[in-house]
């Protein structure tokens, strides 16, 4: 818990550090979230259309969308029904993001969930 909550402070130091430093280069602020292959086949066989990039999709999306507001939950935390019912809400409510934008951004969570040591 501490290192996740660690490591998105350092990810935010870190986006907000790079932003203001190179104003003359471009930079895209896109984050590539690395992907394992364990992740990606998880993700693979519980929804057949999921992809490296679209769990990839989903953690940037929660970046730029949800994480104005707070860091990435703690989603060993909470149970798999409880986020599937809190992440479409706060996509619609609170981000104001499409179900299927909602969809990608759990998926992501999902996966860090259950694969991810
Ligand atoms: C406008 C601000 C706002 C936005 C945008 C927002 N949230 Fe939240 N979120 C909150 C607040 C407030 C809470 C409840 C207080 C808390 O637990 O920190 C919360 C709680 C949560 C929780 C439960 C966390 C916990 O520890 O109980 C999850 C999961 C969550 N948000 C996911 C998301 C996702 C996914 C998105 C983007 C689609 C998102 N939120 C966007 C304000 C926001």
């Amino acid at each position: 818990m501490k290192k996740i909550i660690f490591f998105s402070f350092t990810l935010v130091v870190f986006l907000v550090c790079c932003k203001t430093t190179s104003k003359t280069t471009t930079v895209t602020t896109e984050t590539k979230p690395v992907i394992t292959e364990a992740e990606e086949t998880y993700a693979k066989g519980k929804w057949a259309d999921a992809t490296k990039e679209s769990l990839t999709e989903g953690y940037n999306l929660f970046i730029t969308n949800c994480g104005k507001c707070h860091a990435f939950p703690n989603v060993k935390m909470h149970g798999e029904q409880k986020l599937g019912f809190i992440v479409p809400s706060m996509a619609k409510v609170q981000a104001k993001l499409t179900e299927a934008q909602g969809e990608l951004i759990l998926r992501y969570m999902l996966t860090k969930k259950n694969v991810t040591p």
